[in-house]
């Protein structure tokens, strides 16, 4: 890295834990009685829309009180010495913009973006709104008063073609970094894979191992803020 490198970093909910945003898999994950896995679908939305734009609302308001951390520092120094560098991130928070990070590809879309559900044909594919807290909920589309959506991918649904393409192409690098994923939702878990088929060194950062195990060179056992903070130490000192 310090004679300079292609790199690419995929992040995930860990990256964000410091600035006290739970993680889906983890201690605080569950929200109320329910596991993010079954409010995240579109069958979970259109049985019930308000429960489901409760959790996104509660999310909004942890995420709008959040700043980011050491973590999203040290990769907003790196987006802009490393020519070629990608930043993908599964979270929708938004912190890695708010940081100033360049070059970021959001994989699952954002939760400040919303979507006509019905893509009514008034309505843009997407558009911007940071109102906290939503009221009344579910929110209702301005062009058709059908509901609104959360702009971001729920499973069982498809990742923008462009994105992906763009992901992928990040994952033809030198050096590879997932950080604070747990590896375990596809198809982001499978860019280090890919990473390491096209001859990438590949790290993770974790504060505990992944399935990623077998296809990493290197593993950084610890919180993504002090062992990037560690990294960029040793890079300029
Ligand atoms: P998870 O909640 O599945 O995993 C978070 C990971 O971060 C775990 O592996 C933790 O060990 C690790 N971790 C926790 N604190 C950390 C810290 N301070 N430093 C480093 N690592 C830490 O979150 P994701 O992997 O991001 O998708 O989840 C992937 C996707 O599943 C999300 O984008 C979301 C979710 O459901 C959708 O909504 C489609």
């Amino acid at each position: 890295m310090r004679q300079g490198c292609r790199i690419t970093i995929l992040t995930g909910a860990g990256v964000s834990a410091a600035s006290s945003i739970p993680t889906f898999r983890g201690p605080g994950g569950l929200w109320r009685t329910h596991r993010p896995e079954s409010l995240a679908t579109a069958a979970a939305f259109k049985d019930d829309p308000k429960l489901v734009w409760e959790w996104y609302n509660w999310r909004r308001e942890v995420i709008a009180g959040a700043q980011p951390n050491p973590a999203h520092a040290v990769l907003t120094l790196w987006s802009r010495r490393y020519p070629g560098f990608t930043l993908v991130t599964q979270n929708v928070d938004g912190l890695h913009e708010r940081s100033g990070t360049a070059n970021v590809i959001r994989f699952h879309g954002s939760i400040w973006e919303v979507r006509c559900w019905n893509r009514c044909a008034s309505a843009p594919p997407r558009w911007l709104d940071h109102t906290v807290p939503l009221s009344p909920l579910p929110p209702r589309c301005p062009y058709c008063s059908g509901l609104l959506r959360p702009g971001v991918v729920w499973f069982g649904e498809s990742i923008d073609p462009e994105v992906l393409q763009q992901s992928l192409k990040g994952a033809d690098c030198d050096v590879f970094m997932t950080i604070g994923t747990s590896s375990l939702v596809y198809p982001a878990a499978s860019l280090v894979r890919s990473a390491k088929k096209q001859g990438a060194l590949t790290v993770e950062i974790n504060v505990e191992p992944t399935p990623a195990a077998d296809v990493i060179d290197l593993f950084l056992e610890g919180p993504a803020e002090q062992i990037l903070a560690d990294i960029e130490r040793r890079l300029a000192g």
